[in-house]
């Protein structure tokens, strides 16, 4: 835990279809119900100029856009979100809950793409300076479920387009991750009954506000 903030620092990750927008929605309401403060945000995103990299970032485009400029791309929003939003925020107590973080860099960019992880190391190092999340949600499920509940959305983003064996990595990336850091990484089954999701969401929450408040 960084000495730094007082607030606590929640991630939400997984493949495209796991359900983390009802989710995270869900995890505000649980916690704010606890009379906490909470901050919801996302990531690519999260400030205006966060947000523009986030456009420049998700929209389909005929150019290519190398791996490298994609991940500086995402660790430029990731450092202006910190500074304007989410240092602030737990520096004053409140609590972030957080739509993707640096985990979604090493499950996409890292397994996905397949970057080496030293540079995506050195640039966590620059930007986050030890600030990590406290905890992470990991929503998983089969890609091939994953991607027909995404596929019932609106036209896919530049992520989106790519196939079934792209987000293959990406969940084995995530798993590897979670199974390096149990500490901090809850597994949670996202592939049952929204209700069953959310009991186990809600028993992990549970635990976490015992062992943190
Ligand atoms: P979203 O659709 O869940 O908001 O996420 C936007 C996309 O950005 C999603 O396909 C995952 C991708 N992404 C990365 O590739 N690397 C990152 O570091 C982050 C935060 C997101």
């Amino acid at each position: 835990m960084n000495t730094q903030k007082s607030g606590r620092f929640i991630t939400i990750e997984g493949i495209e279809g796991v359900g983390k927008t009802t989710n995270i929605e869900f995890v505000r309401q649980w916690l704010a119900e606890r009379g906490i403060e909470v901050i919801m945000t996302r990531e690519p995103g999260g400030t205006p100029l966060a947000e523009e990299l986030r456009a420049l970032l998700l929209s389909p485009r005929d150019e290519e856009v190398s791996h490298d400029t994609e991940l500086l791309l995402m660790f430029a929003a990731r450092a202006q979100h910190l500074n304007q939003v989410i240092k602030p925020a737990l520096q004053r107590g409140a609590w972030v809950l957080c739509d993707r973080f640096t985990d979604a860099t090493y499950a996409y960019q890292g397994g996905g793409r397949g970057l080496d992880t030293t540079p995506i190391e050195t640039l966590e190092q620059l930007v986050q300076q030890g600030l990590n999340p406290d905890l992470t949600l990991l929503l998983d499920l089969p890609v091939e479920v994953g991607l027909q509940r995404a596929n019932q959305r609106s036209a896919p983003d530049r992520f989106e387009q790519e196939k079934q064996a792209f987000f293959e990595r990406v969940r084995a990336a995530y798993l590897e991750r979670a199974q390096n850091a149990p500490q901090r990484f809850r597994i949670i089954d996202a592939e049952p009954a929204l209700a069953q999701v959310q009991r186990q969401i809600a028993t992990v929450l549970g635990e976490f506000l015992e062992a943190h408040r």
